[in-house]
Parts: C-alpha cells; sequence; structure tokens
C-alpha cells in the first residue's frame, strides 16, 4: 500500500483572473488529501472515498469505474470527485508506461470538496504520486504537478490554470502566470478560513467570467486590475522578511489589497450573499482584509488576522458553518507512512 497525501490551498490572490494569464498566488494550506493506492492484479480499479466533506458525513463506495455505482450523497460532487480520479488514473498509468494497470484506492480528504480550498487538486495530485510509485516509478513533485494539471484541464474541459495543482504538488506559496509557474518566498500568514457549508460549481463560474469578459470591456479591464492587484501583492511579499512574523504593516497592506480583490470578484458575479457575509463579519471583526477564494459561488472566504477575534466571529456568523484557523503547508505532496 502506497499512501501519498497533498494539501489544499488558499488564494491570497489572483484566482478566476489567472484563466486568462494574469498572476495569482496560491498558498498551501495545512488540509489534505490522502490517497492510498494498490496495484492489483487485474486491470479494474475500486474507489472508497470517506469523509470527503468538513462536516463528517461519511460516504463510502466501491465498485470498478466501469461500472460505477449509483451514490446518492451529495451525488455531483461524489460523481465530480470521480471524474477527477479517473483522470488521475489516466495520468498515472501513462507515467508508469503500465496502460492496463489496475488499482485499489482509498480516498481521505479533510478539505471540503468544490468550497474553494483546491480539494480536486489535492485529490488529484496525491493520487497521481500514490499511483506511480505503486508501481514503481516516482516523479519529480514538477512532473506531478504537470500531470495533475493535464487531469484537471480534461475534466474541467479545458478551463483551469496550473495555479491549483502546482501549489498543491509544491507546497508554500507560489506564483502562476500562464505556464510560468515558481515557489515564492512568504512569511507565515495568519489565515482564518469561513466555511459556508456549500459549494460552487467551478466550471459555470469560470464559463461565467469567460462570458462577461468577452461581452464587456470593463470586466475584461476588471480581470487585468485582478492582475495589478496581484503583482502589487507580490512585491509586498518579495520584500517581507520570510522568516520573521508578519509586520502588522505588511497584513495591513496585503488585507488591502484581498479587500480590493473581493470586490472585483464580486463585480464579476463570482461572489454570494454568504461568502459576502462572511468576508464582512471577519472585516468588522478586524481582520486585517478578507476575500473569498477558489471559483466562488460558495465555499470559503480567507482572512488576515493574527488574533482569534475573526475565527470567533465566523463562529456567531448564521451564513457560516465552520472557521477555521489554516496553517501555510510548507511540504507539498509527500509520502505517508
Ligand atoms: C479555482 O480553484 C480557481 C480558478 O481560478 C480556476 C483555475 O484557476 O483553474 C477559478
Amino acid at each position: 500500500m502506497t499512501t501519498c497525501s497533498a494539501p489544499g490551498k488558499v488564494y491570497l490572490f489572483g484566482e478566476h483572473a489567472v484563466v486568462y494569464g494574469e498572476p495569482a498566488v496560491p498558498c498551501a494550506v495545512e488540509r489534505r488529501a490522502r490517497v492510498s493506492v494498490e496495484p492489483r492484479e487485474d486491470d479494474r480499479v475500486r474507489v472508497d472515498a470517506a469523509d470527503l466533506s468538513l462536516d463528517g458525513f461519511t460516504v463510502t463506495w466501491g465498485g470498478s469505474i466501469d461500472d460505477r455505482p449509483d451514490v446518492d450523497v451529495p451525488a455531483p460532487l461524489l460523481a465530480a470527485a470521480m471524474e477527477y480520479i479517473e483522470a488521475a488514473v489516466d495520468q498515472a498509468r501513462a507515467a508508469a508506461a503500465a496502460p492496463d494497470a489496475g488499482f485499489d484506492i482509498t480516498v481521505e480528504s479533510d478539505i471540503p470538496l468544490g468550497a474553494g480550498l483546491g480539494s480536486s487538486a489535492a485529490v488529484v495530485v496525491a493520487g497521481i504520486d500514490a499511483a506511480t510509485r505503486a508501481l514503481g516509478t516516482e516523479l519529480p513533485p514538477e512532473e506531478v504537478a504537470r500531470r495533475a494539471y493535464e487531469a484537471e484541464y480534461e475534466v474541467q474541459d479545458g478551463q483551469a490554470s496550473r495555479a491549483d495543482t502546482y501549489c498543491s504538488a509544491m507546497g508554500g506559496a507560489v506564483r502562476v502566470e500562464g505556464d510560468d509557474t515558481r515557489t515564492i518566498d512568504a512569511p507565515a500568514l495568519p489565515f482564518v478560513v469561513g466555511y459556508d457549508g456549500g459549494a460552487g460549481d467551478t466550471g459555470e463560474l469560470v464559463a461565467g467570467v469567460r462570458a462577461l469578459r468577452e461581452e464587456h470591456a470593463f470586466a475584461a479591464d476588471t480581470v487585468e486590475t485582478v492582475g495589478d492587484l496581484t503583482r502589487e501583492g507580490e512585491r509586498l511579499l518579495a520584500e517581507a522578511d520570510p522568516d520573521a512574523p508578519p509586520s502588522e504593516a505588511l497584513l495591513a497592506d496585503l488585507g488591502e489589497l484581498m479587500d480590493f480583490n473581493h470586490g472585483l470578484l464580486a463585480a464579476l458575479g463570482v461572489s454570494s450573499r454568504s461568502l459576502d457575509a462572511m468576508v464582512w463579519a471577519a472585516r468588522e471583526a478586524g481582520a486585517h482584509g478578507a476575500k473569498l477564494t477558489g471559483a466562488g459561488g460558495g465555499g470559503c472566504t480567507v482572512a488576515l488576522d493574527p488574533t482569534d477575534e475573526t475565527e470567533h466571529a465566523l463562529g456567531y456568523t448564521a451564513e457560516c458553518e465552520q472557521s477555521f484557523r489554516a496553517e501555510l503547508a510548507t511540504e507539498g505532496v509527500r509520502v505517508e507512512d
């Protein structure tokens, strides 16, 4: 049995705009998906997935991908998760030159599905690494990231950037602009996540922004402005000491850019009442800044607050199902004992 894990992520800046070649800065956080893989004698694939949600319901199902049984809770999300696992299996077979390899796969995750914390990227990254290793092939994390991107690209009908998968494979803070992907230095930022218990449809949300951008020059300008503020945020990070706790001044400046970024994402139509409510609850609690993270539509917000105030205030916010502090995950994909 080979087990690998990969972290989820929050976007400090730049989701959606990254799809159109603007830079984005996602940061890996210590919420992980773990994928265990055992090669089979035959060419079939069996998947058990449990705890694929933060609120603790457990769904376990098995069977070959070819004759996957129906699942009723919550079917669209689990069906999507299965598609990502299938795509990861294909990538692992190709990487290990073993087109007929079969696997027993177990997925466990403490990253809520479809909620903006990179659950699918983490599952795909950990899955490709575990399955290739189980077949005796060790890929460098950059190659795992590349193959995971190919898998996401396929599942999302060509509407995916490299940001989620690269961040999950490499860990830490990363910068993605088109094909240019790199890790960057960043201090340990005090992320606080709010989760509304819901999820957004990434494909639909990306398509919505694409349509707006094609229809209105001001929407295209909005996307470019997200790129501008992301570059400004990168400059702030580059000037900071990555080994020291972030200064109040740095948090204030980054927070201001996060607030701006949220406003632009809302203008592009990807926020929601609950995401806005959590953003405002965080700001009123004294967070330095707050924004939605990921595709939006529902799911998670991220705020910067070194104190307990934001986490506490979100706990009393009707729209927020869970709030938690998220530490920067310095390690990306890794083998687990
Ligand atoms: C989704 O986590 C982030 C988006 O920018 C899509 C992508 O980058 O592939 C909305």
